[in-house]
């Protein structure tokens, strides 16, 4: 239980660290689409879409480059009304966006029963974990997990990928409600200098350890990669794979949860970082790892 001083403090924390977590000043190239005039159906005023997608780019350092290869815009969209959506596309590629309204994670939601990832995190009974999701992607598992009660903290370092994801937050706390917004808090910045920044002696009287650190690193392509969705195919084209990062990002979560670390693997994957556990949950299509830390601390819960 935080009390309102240590609360003041821990938000100071969080904001300071999410300032040094964003990524350097140099800006992410991406083609920002102010006058896209495909959609012909939209009602929204061009001058405000403008101004909004302009205030994104700035928020997260995009500029714009006429040859980029990605291409990011805010307009309406059929399939969420009542709000402009930001959407990137690869060249020629399909528009990527965040819904968590969608039908088909509706659809998990009340139909899917027992999630893996779910009791991978250990959630069980009134017990609900506070998770760090430290790589974000598009939100899909930090929104499972907080549809299943967890309070989860979100981090997505890629500038682009960042600014979908917290569209998509933004979006779906107007339609999921106070509970959705009160249990995820998204974080634009390299979850890796938060973890280590929880480990260290002058900041962490006021930090806040999370029960369970949650893992899914970018999968290698594989043959199989040209069946894959559009948002992993997305993700696989823009993202340059970083397998010191994900091998840091193990390391120090081991260190660091107070109770367990899982990760995403591929059903037939190693280990990641080459670190055994016999514990894992498998679903239809994924190996969560499951890594039993009890790292004692005596700082505070969420
Ligand atoms: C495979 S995706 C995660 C997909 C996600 N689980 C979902 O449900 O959509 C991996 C993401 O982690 C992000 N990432 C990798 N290392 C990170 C770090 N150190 N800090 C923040 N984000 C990171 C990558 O930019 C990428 O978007």
């Amino acid at each position: 239980m935080l009390f309102p001083l240590e609360l003041k403090l821990w938000m100071i924390l969080v904001n300071w660290i999410g300032m040094s977590c964003i990524p350097g000043s140099e800006g992410y190239n991406t083609k920002l689409s102010f006058n896209d005039t495909d959609d012909s159906d939209s009602e929204s005023d061009s001058d405000e879409a403008d101004i909004n997608l302009e205030a994104i780019a700035k928020k997260f350092g995009l500029e714009h480059a006429d040859n980029a290869s990605t291409e990011l815009c805010y307009k309406e969209e059929k399939s969420c009304p009542l709000s402009k959506v930001l959407k990137a596309k690869y060249l020629d590629g399909p528009n990527v966006y965040v819904d968590f309204t969608s039908a088909q994670l509706t659809w998990r939601q009340t139909h899917g029963g027992d999630e893996a990832l779910v009791r991978a995190v250990g959630v069980s009974g009134p017990y609900k974990p506070y998770v760090i999701d430290a790589t974000g992607g598009f939100g899909t598992d930090a929104y499972i997990l907080v549809s299943y009660g967890c309070k989860v903290r979100v981090f997505e370092k890629h500038p682009l990928v960042a600014s979908l994801l917290e569209d998509g937050i933004r979006r779906g706390g107007e339609r999921l409600g106070p509970q959705f917004r009160k249990n995820i808090q998204f974080q634009f910045g390299d979850s890796l200098a938060y973890l280590k920044s929880l480990n260290r002696s002058d900041m962490n009287q006021t930090a806040i350890i999370p029960d369970v650190i949650y893992l899914d690193p970018m999968f290698p392509k594989t043959k199989k990669s040209a069946l894959v969705k559009k948002h992993i195919r997305f993700l696989q084209n823009v993202l340059t794979p970083d397998p010191s990062n994900d091998e840091d990002l193990m390391r120090v979560a081991l260190n660091t949860a107070r109770r367990r670390v899982v990760v995403k693997r591929q059903k037939s994957a190693p280990c990641l970082g080459g670190v055994s556990t016999k514990t894992f949950i498998k679903s239809n299509r994924y190996r969560f790892d499951i890594y039993v830390t009890n790292v004692k601390s005596k700082f505070g819960n969420w």
